[in-house]
């Protein structure tokens, strides 16, 4: 979708428009090439990418809840090096921005996958998923603690040529002190919110839903709480914030730069409908001509509280 109202940049990327398709829920971008122009798309974030290939976790994965989705993928993914080799030269002839998420379970996880991203042409950036254990410090989540969040920011801006977004967990009770630590360890850009831990019981086998026990929330049933936290992400940092959560729609896109996004990304609305992004990015637009507003960087942060 390309309109001189939606372009924008990210980090110094330029972008076609401000929706980009969120990390697991659109493969490595290339499965969705028969169904979706992928030039139409603002930027691509891959999924999560581990320094060894991984199975994920047992069936059933996905659990429809009202107003959402829980899943628990376990991270299933190829590895960084397959990654490298199959993936990215397939890619190289779109010209869409792509974003490989990183995750790992210590620091060095993170940087291996880096290193190796770093010597292969065809990427924009990055996107590091935190919300992972590190099992070096009994488990603790790098994304609910900011001096361990901050050890890895700053790990990773010491190898990284490209610029990289830190993807923050919503399982916090404040996001401020976390996106600070992030911004202040180098991050060029912060984006939330991943999804919300939670259960699904079936009462008549007395069973979670998910084969793992706890999945991972989201869709519409988010929206709400992830534009809180980016509301207040936004107000904490100076660098950019990129918004998700339960976004389906255009206007769900214009709230979330309103309360402060520099751009957005799609997850949950790809699942039945693999278009949605191009979809929202339209609907943006409209939104943007009817209003009469110029270019989408206007919206920005404009949130008027009531008095
Ligand atoms: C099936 C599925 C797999 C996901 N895998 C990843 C992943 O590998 N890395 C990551 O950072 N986020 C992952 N996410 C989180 C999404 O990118 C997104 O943050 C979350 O779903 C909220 O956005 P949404 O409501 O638009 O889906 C996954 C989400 C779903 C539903």
């Amino acid at each position: 979708m390309t309109s001189s109202r939606l372009q924008t940049s990210l980090c110094g990327i330029a972008l076609r428009n401000p929706v980009l398709a969120a990390s697991g829920t659109f493969g490595y971008g290339l499965e969705f090439a028969h169904l979706v122009d992928l030039n139409a798309l603002g930027g691509i974030v891959t999924k999560g990418l581990s320094r060894e290939p991984m199975a994920g976790n047992p069936a059933p994965r996905l659990w429809e809840a009202t107003a959402g989705m829980i899943n628990s993928v376990g991270l299933q993914n190829v590895g960084v090096r397959e990654f490298v080799e199959q993936k990215l030269p397939k890619l190289a002839v779109f010209q869409v921005p792509v974003f490989a998420n990183v995750f790992g379970y210590c620091g060095e996880d993170y940087l291996e996958v880096i290193r190796i991203l770093e010597s292969h042409p065809g990427l924009a950036g990055y996107e590091l998923n935190v919300s992972c254990p590190n099992t070096r410090h009994g488990g603790i989540y790098f994304s609910s603690d900011p001096q361990l969040l901050a050890e890895l920011v700053q790990g990773v801006r010491a190898i990284a040529k490209r610029p990289f977004i830190v993807k923050l967990s919503p399982n916090v009770a404040r996001i401020e002190p976390l996106a600070k630590a992030a911004e202040e360890a180098g991050a060029d850009a912060i984006s939330l919110v991943n999804t919300f831990v939670s259960l699904a019981i079936d009462a008549r086998t007395r069973q979670p839903r998910i084969g793992a026990g706890f999945g991972g929330l989201s869709g519409s049933a988010i929206k709400p709480i992830a534009l809180r936290m980016v509301y207040e992400a936004a107000k904490a940092v100076k660098i950019p914030v990129v918004g998700l959560g339960g976004i389906a729609s255009g206007e769900d896109a214009t709230e979330f730069l309103i309360a402060g996004a520099q751009a957005v990304q799609v997850g949950t609305a790809n699942f039945w409908n693999p278009q949605a992004p191009v979809k929202i990015a339209h609907e943006l637009d409209e939104f943007l001509r009817d209003e009469k507003i110029g270019n989408v960087r206007e919206l920005i942060g404009t949130l008027q509280f009531r008095r």
